[in-house]
């Protein structure tokens, strides 16, 4: 078959379930021939043979499961992360929360920093990679994200500065600390997400509880009680208001939140001690 009539036929069989059919059809048949989307077009007439591979890419797709867990990577800031299922996928809005978390560490001069959750390892290889003296310690509670992390720190040489812990939230962490950063699970138990993503992705990385927003107060309240001065966290669209409540409750020295890049709100920076 030629590779336009390949990219016709499987245009079509993701038609229902990608809103960018043709475009991920070309993806996906780049990456079956090792090749680059420029020479799909430059060759568009060339035959190719074997396709029962590329055939089962695109039946896996069809069948929602997100393109990065297919292809085993996923472009993130200025790198490509290593990913698997049981690993979230890390997202474009995570990057906003680098960038303050950065802003505060060069301000701070800060050396010893903690993640929770740390997935992927996306956030604590981005900052490593920015931050040459910076030390991390990144916790998460599940295997394959410890696993696939230390992939991802191996893959870009900070194995040595960043130390991941099996724990839940920072129980296992005693080490002082200048800043906590998390992108925990805060989405409602009962909060119903698009298939690509309840289907393929853990659960344990989405689901912060009955509220949603239960892990994240207790992250606030762990890093209060260790005399941490900054935290930095990702949270839900719709958390504001009862995050606002809890800060005020708890009293905290201060507390700023953010948007995504969609004009929801989507985090906030604290500073407690
Ligand atoms: C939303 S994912 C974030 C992953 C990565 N940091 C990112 O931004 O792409 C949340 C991660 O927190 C982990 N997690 C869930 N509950 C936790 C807990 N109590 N303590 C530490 N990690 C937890 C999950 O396993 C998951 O890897």
């Amino acid at each position: 078959m030629k590779i336009n009539e390949i990219l016709k036929w499987a245009s079509t069989q993701l038609a229902e379930s990608c809103e960018r059919p043709k475009f991920e059809a070309e993806l996906l048949l780049a990456y079956h021939l090792d090749k680059d989307r420029t020479y799909l077009h430059a060759f568009d007439e060339n035959e190719v043979t074997e396709l029962e591979e590329y055939k089962a890419l695109v039946a896996r797709r069809a069948n929602h499961e997100p393109y990065e867990y297919i292809v085993g990577e996923a472009s993130f800031y200025d790198i490509e992360l290593t990913v698997e299922a049981g690993v979230l996928i890390p997202r474009p809005e995570t990057e906003i929360l680098i960038d303050l978390v950065a802003e505060i560490i060069e301000k701070e001069n800060i050396k010893n920093i903690a993640e929770i959750g740390v997935g992927s390892g996306a956030i604590s290889v981005v900052l490593a990679r920015k931050f040459p003296e910076l030390n991390i310690i990144a916790t998460d509670i599940c295997d394959t994200p410890i696993k696939v992390a230390q992939e991802n720190l191996e893959k870009y040489a900070v194995v040595d500065r960043v130390e991941i812990r099996k724990s839940s939230i920072l129980d296992e962490v005693s080490e002082s600390l200048e800043l906590v950063v998390s992108n925990p699970p805060y989405i409602a138990d009962d909060f119903e997400l698009e298939k690509n993503v309840v289907a393929y992705e853990p659960k344990e990385a989405l689901f912060g509880g009955r509220v949603g927003d239960e892990l994240l107060k207790q992250i606030v309240l762990d890093v209060k009680a260790k005399n941490i001065k900054h935290l930095a966290c990702e949270m839900g669209y719709d958390q504001k208001e009862p995050m606002t409540q809890f800060f005020n409750e708890i009293g905290v020295e201060s507390y700023e939140f953010y948007k995504d890049l969609a004009g929801f709100d989507r985090g906030f920076v604290i500073k407690l001690t």
